[in-house]
């Protein structure tokens, strides 16, 4: 419907009145529901509204006509404002209340949280070891769960009738001349292999040993190996290295021993404890009433293990040592069966807090 813009005064005011009754009847206040309240706001105050066509029509009347009219057609807009404003909360209220009684989904309340899932505990273990070699300055490497002899044994200076082969209950491939790695020291022939000193690598991984499951032993665990190969690398860097590491991993003021041990691919040999630290050092079942826990064994790499890959092994020289990450993951949060790591039961994965991600 097209209006006449009205251009007199008396026109304006009739206008006015015309639409203040109208106002009146349409009643804000009284629309049944907001769908109805927004059809009388837009008759009213859209962009083509009858109050908006009013107060546009201001600017044809004279300077005195809009000065005196002016305020009364802003009061009238105002007061209609208000009371739209004031009908909509209403309804809102009264709709919400109503879906509030029939609705099965309240909006208003907390979420569920969604259970969220945490790194095991031996996965943040092995993460916390590599984490510290990684300071200080070393690489990750990584090698395959499936080996063949020479890395695993052979080129370990562990030749086929050597006895130390006994000591790894190995797991052969039927009708294969292949192998479950017993230990990472693999990777020690295969970093060797792929690059040129100097060197500075830690390898994680799972191993793979014959073994009977009880409380400290599993035919499945997990070593990070370390090796480090360079010119003048010997015994007196393993020990700095390693006690820095220790002391790193489990407190400043941890202390190591250094025990003389036997490996075929390193030569000295050694295996590393730590006083006990649930007793401290007096003697408890964790220690076997001895005041250490072996932690890792280590040793300067054996010359002829550098030979059997090629290198000099009079320019070059190294150590290299393995560290059990169950052992550890028991020590540093007071496990003391293995096979909880293992069955996955949520009561126990749940007390591990993610304090060493
Ligand atoms: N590979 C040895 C083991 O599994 C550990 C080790 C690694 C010892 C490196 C010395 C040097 O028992």
């Amino acid at each position: 419907m097209e209006r006449e813009a009205p251009t007199t005064r008396a026109a304006w005011e009739r206008s006015c009145a015309r639409i203040e009754s109208a106002l009146r009847e349409a009643g804000a206040a009284a629309a049944e529901d907001l769908p109805k309240l927004e059809e009388v706001r837009v008759r009213f105050l859209g962009r083509k509204g009858e109050l908006t066509e009013l107060l546009k029509s201001l600017k044809d009347l004279s300077i005195e006509d809009r000065r005196a009219l002016g305020p009364k057609a802003q009061g009238l807009k105002a007061s209609f404002e208000a009371a739209v404003g004031a009908r909509r909360a209403a309804l809102e209220d009264a709709s919400d209340a109503a879906s509030l009684e029939t609705d099965a989904l309240d909006l208003t309340l907390p979420a569920v949280r969604a259970p969220r899932g945490r790194l095991h505990p031996l996965t943040t273990t092995l993460h916390e070891i590599a984490r510290i070699f990684q300071l200080m300055g070393y690489s990750w490497a990584e090698g395959p769960f499936v080996e063949d002899e020479r890395h695993n044994f052979t080129a370990l200076n562990i030749p086929e009738d050597h006895p130390a082969r006994d000591s790894h209950d190995t797991f052969y491939l039927q009708d294969l001349p292949l192998l479950l790695r017993t230990h990472t020291s693999t990777v020690q022939i295969r970093a060797l292999e792929s690059s040129r000193p100097p060197l500075r690598v830690v390898c994680p991984g799972r191993v793979f040993r014959h073994e009977q499951l009880d409380a400290t032993h599993s035919a499945v665990f997990h070593q990070v190996e370390g090796l480090v190969v360079d010119e003048g690398v010997g015994f007196a860097d393993l020990k700095g290295h390693l006690q820095a590491f220790l002391q790193q991993l489990l407190g400043t003021s941890t202390k190591t021993r250094f025990r003389p041990s036997y490996f075929p691919f390193t030569e000295p040999s050694t295996e590393v404890d730590v006083q006990c630290f649930f007793c401290p050092g007096s003697g408890c079942p964790s220690c076997k009433h001895t005041g250490w826990i072996e932690i890792l064994g280590a040793g300067v790499v054996n010359p002829v293990v550098l030979k059997s890959v090629g290198y000099d092994e009079k320019k070059w020289s190294g150590f290299a040592f393995g560290i059990g990450v169950e052992r550890v993951a028991m020590l540093l949060h007071g496990v003391r069966d293995l096979r909880d790591f293992y069955t996955n039961d949520l009561r126990f994965l749940k007390q591990f807090d993610e304090s060493l991600l």
